[in-house]
């Protein structure tokens, strides 16, 4: 067992401002918890393969676990089973989550495996965890600034719940292709939210450190 999924998502990985933050948060949270065990997924750096045609066909039949069509998605369900909190650094691209994130997500959500079908609609099979959503964009989104729609946050709020995970925070870092000040104001705002929720109040980085790393 793990103690974090750190899923990362941005084309710019390890520059990226999202993975850049939730990167220093668990150097800092670790600081903490000696020992705290993270297992991390570059979805950019190693991108999963296009679906293909043999695991759509056997999403749609009683298809056993084992079998080869399954492996990739077996893979990363097996990874989020493995994992005590889930942590998810992803871009906002075009209204939404990026293609590499969406990739994981068509593997994660599996009729019969991760969530079932009924009656009552579809009911999550994975145990919740705490989940942790840092979303950097470049422009505003959320408050009386926005200037677009955010098509993210309720999509990967639903995805997450279809499996079982309803446990989320999702902390914004926007206007990231603003001036220095714009940023550093993005930062702080991030980390407000942040002091709110249970896992991370009290272990946010110190100021210069963070700001020099973000
Ligand atoms: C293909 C693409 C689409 C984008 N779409 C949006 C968008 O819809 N809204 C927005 O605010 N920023 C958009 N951006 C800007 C990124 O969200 C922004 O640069 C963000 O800070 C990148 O995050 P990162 O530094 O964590 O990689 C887009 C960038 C790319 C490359």
């Amino acid at each position: 067992m793990n103690d974090f999924l750190f899923l990362s998502a941005s084309p710019n990985q390890q520059a990226s401002h999202a993975y850049r933050f939730a990167d220093a948060l668990l150097k800092k949270l670790s600081e903490r918890h000696p020992g705290m065990s993270v297992n991390k997924r570059d979805l950019a750096a190693n991108p999963l393969p296009p679906l293909s045609a043999a695991y759509g066909s056997a999403l749609t039949k009683r298809t056993p676990f084992d079998d080869p069509a399954f492996r990739q998605s077996e893979e990363l369900i097996d990874e989020l089973e493995r994992s005590r909190h889930l942590l998810i650094a992803t871009p906002m691209h075009n209204f939404t989550v990026p293609a590499t994130l969406k990739l994981w997500i068509d593997y994660v959500l599996r009729i019969g495996r991760s969530f079932s079908a009924g009656p009552e609609g579809k009911v999550g099979l994975l145990a919740d965890r705490p989940t942790y959503i840092i979303v950097s964009s470049g422009g505003i989104h959320q408050g009386p600034q926005a200037r677009q729609p955010d098509f993210l946050s309720d999509y990967l709020r639903h995805s997450l719940k279809t499996i079982g995970i309803t446990n989320n925070h999702f902390i914004y870092l926007q206007g990231m292709v603003g001036s220095e000040e714009a940023v550093a104001a993005a930062i702080s705002t991030a980390r407000q939210q942040l002091s709110n929720t249970p896992l991370f109040a009290g272990v946010e980085p110190e100021s210069t450190a963070f700001e020099a790393s973000v």
